[in-house]
């Protein structure tokens, strides 16, 4: 593989990852080429564990060898185990950001993570959204950005719990629907620092007069898009009558 073009990234990550350790048999480290092969495998089946297409985009060898070329892909072992990776690359020529932002502004792309069943439900995607957040923001980039599918409920929770807002939607290379997804990195050092939001707990927030809750099913995604382009956008995710809503206000997102 020809020389990294970002050096300062990889040194940045390893610190992450080093930050990161701790529990007793589970490693984090970062993907090499020998790795390749084994993170496409994992891709391929979490997407055919998953059952519906277009709730994780095939991510093949080539693509995988892209992204550790221009940016990093984390990988969780358990013993010695793959048990799950996680994919960041700055924006530019060869990954164009999601959504267009000002030339000047640098962009840390979140691309897919993925986690096998038996190590699911344990904060690793919640870990993984935090570490890849602090890589961007310790290196420099203004704001992040991710595309997770508006059924990838598990994924698109996590991403708005985490302090991302929903800022677009559009149809990906599969030809299946994605929500943009962006956050600035100035945010980051606060969510950090701020409790944890604790998943599965009931979240109450106070609703704004002028913000409007849309469930998240596959007939009104034309809502969810007329408030996206009207400039709207969703910052928490909330269960009413057992269902999964959006909460959106009209929005403001700096870049
Ligand atoms: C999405 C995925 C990465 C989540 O990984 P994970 O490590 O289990 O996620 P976490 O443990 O960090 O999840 C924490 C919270 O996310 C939400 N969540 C995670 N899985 C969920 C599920 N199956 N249903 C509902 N909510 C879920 C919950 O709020 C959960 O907290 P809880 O366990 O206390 O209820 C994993 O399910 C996966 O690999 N899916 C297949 C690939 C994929 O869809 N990748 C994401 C595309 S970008």
């Amino acid at each position: 593989m020809t020389e990294h073009p970002n050096p300062e990234l990889i040194c940045g990550a390893q610190e992450i990852i080093a930050r990161s350790q701790g529990l007793s048999d589970c490693h984090l480290r970062l993907a090499g080429a020998a790795d390749v092969s084994a993170v496409a495998a994992l891709n391929d089946s979490a997407i055919q564990h998953l059952g519906r297409e277009g709730l994780f985009m095939s991510m093949d060898s080539q693509f995988i060898l892209s992204a550790l070329a221009h940016g990093v892909v984390l990988l969780l072992e358990i013993g010695s185990e793959l048990q799950g990776y996680s994919i960041a690359v700055p924006a530019g020529p060869e990954f164009e950001p999601f959504q267009a932002v000002d030339p000047l502004i640098s962009v840390g792309l979140l691309f897919g993570s993925a986690v096998k069943p038996e190590a699911r439900r344990q904060g690793w995607h919640s870990r993984f959204i935090t570490m890849r957040k602090q890589l961007f923001a310790e290196n420099g980039y203004d704001v992040l950005q991710c595309t997770v599918s508006p059924f990838n409920l598990p994924s698109l929770s996590n991403l708005v719990n985490n302090g991302f807002a929903v800022t677009g939607l559009k149809t990906l290379l599969d030809g299946h629907p994605r929500f943009i997804l962006m956050q600035d990195t100035s945010e980051v050092a606060q969510s950090v620092a701020d409790p944890p939001h604790v998943p599965g707990s009931p979240t109450v927030r106070s609703l704004r007069l002028d913000s409007q809750s849309l469930r998240l099913d596959s007939h009104n995604l034309g809502e969810h898009e007329k408030l996206l382009s009207a400039g709207w956008i969703a910052k928490s995710i909330n269960h009413l009558d057992s269902e999964l809503c959006l909460q959106y206000e009209p929005g403001e997102v700096s870049a």
